[in-house]
């Protein structure tokens, strides 16, 4: 298994994968407005590959603190193919996820998923930081990776980008 930045070539197996995952098309449409988006970061788009298969992805694209609408970077969707799940590709990505996002120097990281999954990758609700989940999603299911250009005074309420708003 190897992980890399996404290519162009690799947009439809993305598409299937999510839709796989998730067994509906709203993931797969959400990384497709992404990318449309200028909240997509190309670099922090990533595949995992077996014998160059697709088999899994993890996005990383800009949402906003408010007040100040600081701009900070949000995990997911995070999807493996079902064929493929519970042999670690799953956590291999997010792993690689915060790797990348550590090298470039960025405060944290958000997400909204089951903190069953992501606290053992550091992942601890938001809100004992400081930071409120946006509007519409259940607090007990919005988290942050603080990293070592962590900052407190970052806090305030998430507010999603217009692809996850549709
Ligand atoms: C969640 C998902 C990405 C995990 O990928 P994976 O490659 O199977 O994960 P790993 O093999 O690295 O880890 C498996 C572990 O995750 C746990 N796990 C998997 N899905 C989970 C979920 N929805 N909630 C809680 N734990 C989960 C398993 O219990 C397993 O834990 P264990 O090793 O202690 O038994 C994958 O199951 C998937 O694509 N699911 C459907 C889409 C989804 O729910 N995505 C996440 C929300 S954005």
């Amino acid at each position: 298994m190897r992980i890399r930045p996404e290519t162009e070539a690799d947009r439809a197996e993305i598409r299937k994968v999510n839709e796989e995952a998730f067994g509906r098309a709203v993931e797969a449409d959400l990384v497709d407005a992404i990318r449309a988006s200028d909240r997509f970061v190309p670099e922090l788009s990533l595949v995992a590959t077996v014998e160059e298969d697709v088999v899994g992805h993890v996005l990383l694209s800009y949402v906003e603190i408010e007040p100040g609408a600081h701009p900070v970077l949000q995990l997911g969707p995070l999807a493996v193919l079902p064929s493929h799940q519970r042999r670690g590709i799953g956590s291999a990505l997010v792993i690689e996820a915060v790797r990348a996002t550590e090298a470039r120097a960025e405060p944290l990281i958000l997400i909204e998923g089951n903190p069953r999954y992501y606290e053992r990758f550091g992942f601890r609700r938001s809100d004992e930081s400081g930071i409120e989940a946006p509007v519409g999603v259940d607090q007990q299911y919005f988290m942050v990776r603080p990293l070592t250009a962590y900052d407190p005074a970052l806090r305030g309420r998430a507010v999603y980008s217009e692809p996850f708003l549709n």
